[in-house]
């Protein structure tokens, strides 16, 4: 038998510019040449996936990839084993754990502090400070990393195997043996404590708990890490929780953790609605009002990065 298809209703251009700014994780696939400097250094490989602008990847302009307004957002990769050789950039940057446990090096003066950072822990990675990464771990690490777009200037390598640096010397982050000292906030090295105040323990984080029914925990902002940028919380959202609209000076992204997100906007009376799963990610540019809700039957995690840092003016109101 014949079926005609009907023909598909005409999308309201306020669904289809909504779909526009949705990155779905499965849509995407993973660059493993995004870092050129890399090329020929298996210890040093790492995969990129990009979101929202190229982070510190010199590629732009991928089909699929959102322009940035105020940060990046992309998904990083790493294999265990390998490591990210030591160097400095003029850009704050954020590792977010998703999977796995990731160790994370500062050095200054041929010292360095290492930290170990599990899922939903994160760094905010303090301008101009050499910093590395390696995955000592027993399953590969999948991070989120956010830059601002303030100065989009190349790495500054410090330690690289392509510089003639001792491998043993880059995979420590530019460390000799006896050099490496563990993360203590409390501890007497100026190094130790910059550090300190640069990390965000998921499970130590404070929980903000919103009158409308979810939690929010400050990474970075007031409240979080100190930052002239943009903030960034982790929202905890209960199964049937939603907010009603709400607009922002700047924009603002939601990725899915864990659960699903169903992410609405509103526009002339018109409104159109989006559900996001673990990994998918969509950016609300300034000025629209937008809304969450979790249609799920589980809890919601969502990572939110907001394009200014200021304290949170929004006041959810339930749904
Ligand atoms: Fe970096």
């Amino acid at each position: 038998m014949n079926v005609i298809a009907p023909k598909p209703l005409a999308a309201a251009p306020l669904a289809t510019a909504l779909r526009r700014n949705v990155v779905r994780h499965t849509d995407k696939l993973f660059d493993w040449d995004a870092f050129p400097s890399n090329r020929g250094y298996p210890e040093l490989a790492r995969a990129q996936m990009r979101y929202v602008g190229a982070g510190g990847s010199p590629k732009v302009g991928e089909v699929g990839t959102l322009a940035p307004e105020h940060f990046t957002v992309s998904l990083i990769h790493k294999p265990v084993g390998n490591y990210a050789a030591c160097h400095a950039h003029e850009i704050e940057e954020s590792f977010l754990i998703i999977d796995g446990v990731l160790t994370v090096g500062w050095e200054r003066d041929g010292e360095v502090v290492e930290v170990r950072l599990g899922p939903k822990d994160m760094i905010l990675n303090a301008r101009d400070i050499g910093h590395g990464f390696r995955n000592d771990g027993v399953e590969p690490v999948l991070m989120s990393i956010s830059v601002d777009v303030g100065k989009p200037l190349p790495p500054r390598y410090l330690y690289h195997p392509k510089t003639g640096t001792d491998p043993a010397l880059a995979r420590a982050f530019g460390a000799a043996p006896g050099k490496t000292l563990p993360l203590d906030p409390a501890g007497a090295h100026p190094l130790q404590q910059a550090m300190g105040r640069n990390v965000i323990r998921h499970a130590e984080a404070p929980a903000i708990r919103e009158a409308a029914g979810f939690t929010r925990r400050v990474y970075v902002g007031p409240g979080g890490i100190a930052s002239d940028t943009c903030r960034k919380e982790m929202l905890s959202i209960p199964a049937g929780i939603g907010v009603q609209p709400y607009t922002r000076a700047v924009e603002d992204v939601f990725m899915v953790l864990e659960g699903s997100l169903t992410v609405g906007w509103e526009e002339d009376g018109q409104q159109a609605e989006v559900e996001l799963g673990p990994r998918d990610l969509l950016l609300t540019p300034a000025g629209r009002p937008h809304w969450f809700r979790n249609d799920g039957a589980g809890p919601c995690t969502a990572w939110s990065v907001v394009g200014d840092c200021e304290a949170e003016t929004v006041r959810y109101a339930r749904a």
